[in-house]
């Protein structure tokens, strides 16, 4: 028997994503991004993302759908981002999810954008054996989770207390003059810099808790950037961004394996936008070989936000036998990991 074909729709922050899964297949990924429309302001600016998503997310539907050689008949069931993330642009993806699952009479699952990031990696690698560890680095969420059962059953373990590590990129990114998001040019820009060049803080390394904090490590990359100049040197932008890369990395992946060692859990999931880092990726393949904790992580593309991961979740859901979401369920810019499905 042939596994349902869900479509998933994402719109929680700047990425229009929609995607098409038929059990752990990943059949269309079709993503239309305002970012460009963001990069000026440093940051995405809520309102300009809703009105980009309302533009981009019909015309996503269409591409995802002619690029799997599908109807919109021959979908069994609809998910959505139902939380965390903005208010405006989250509303513009359910409204349009509950007006495709009304029309045709399909179910719809209002679902977590952050399980959907953990699902998004079995597209890739199967089933994730559990417990397992899920290590969740975005824009907007630094999150170390224990996830017992994907479909409902997910702990938080520590999160950032302060700026995420995608913020502390965007931000740092912008104090050395390179373009938003910050994540990519300063991960090029690393590549020729010396990581040792400068010893930035890592904090909270030690502190026997699995939370994180970026702020003082971006105002340390500010205070040396500043005493270069007040000195009329010119910042080498490449040692800085390696350095800055290294101290994320290296505290990421130190908490993230010993999350899995306090766990007794020997599978790591890394994912969301800053998993897309070449030294995160490198640096975490290292010391889980070390540690003996197998790693999985997403190829970069499925990483940053898209539709495919909330298909991804939306099929796990139907295959697990839950309920889809009611009809009149409400996006929840807040809405804690801990919460899979939106049920109300
Ligand atoms: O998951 P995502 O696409 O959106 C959110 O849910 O936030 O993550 C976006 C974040 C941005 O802060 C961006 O700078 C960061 O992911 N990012 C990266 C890289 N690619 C994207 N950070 C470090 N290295 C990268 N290669
Ligand atoms: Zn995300």
């Amino acid at each position: 028997m042939t596994a349902p074909l869900v479509l998933g729709i994402e719109s929680s922050c700047d990425e229009t994503g929609v995607g098409l899964v038929r059990g752990n297949e990943l059949l269309a990924d079709s993503i239309a991004s305002s970012v460009d429309e963001h990069a000026r302001f440093g940051g995405v600016v809520p309102e300009v993302a809703s009105r980009a998503h309302l533009e981009a997310i019909v015309p996503a539907v269409r591409r995802a759908l002619d690029g799997a050689g599908m109807s919109l008949g021959q979908v069994d069931a609809f998910a959505v981002t139902a939380g965390p993330g903005l208010a405006g642009a989250l509303l513009v993806g359910v409204c349009t999810a509950k007006a495709y699952a009304l029309a045709t009479g399909k179910p719809l699952y209002g679902v977590n954008h952050l399980a959907a990031h953990i699902a998004v990696d079995q597209l890739e690698h199967g089933v994730l054996p559990v417990p397992a560890v899920a290590l969740l680095v975005s824009g907007g969420h630094s999150s170390l989770l224990l996830v017992q059962e994907l479909t409902g059953d997910i702990a938080a373990l520590g999160a950032t207390i302060d700026d995420a590590a995608g913020e502390a990129y965007d931000k740092v990114a912008r104090l050395l003059g390179l373009p938003f998001p910050g994540g990519p040019p300063i991960d090029a820009a690393a590549a020729s810099g010396d990581p040792q060049c400068v010893q930035f803080p890592r904090a909270k390394y030690r502190d026997g808790t699995f939370d994180f904090s970026f702020s003082g490590l971006k105002t340390a990359v500010a205070r040396w950037v500043e005493a270069r100049e007040a000195a009329g040197l010119a910042v080498p932008v490449a040692h800085v961004s390696a350095s800055f890369q290294e101290a994320v990395a290296d505290v990421l992946t130190r908490k993230a394996v010993d999350a899995c060692l306090a766990h007794g859990v020997d599978h790591l999931v890394i994912s969301g936008g800053v998993a897309a880092n070449s030294r995160l990726r490198a640096l975490a393949a290292q010391r889980c070989e070390n540690a003996g904790v197998k790693l999985r992580m997403p190829r970069p593309g499925l990483c940053t936000d898209n539709g495919a991961m909330v298909a991804a979740l939306g099929a796990d859901l139907l295959a697990a036998g839950a309920d889809p979401s009611p009809a009149d369920f409400a996006t929840d810019s807040g809405l804690p990991v801990t919460q899979v499905l939106a049920s109300h």
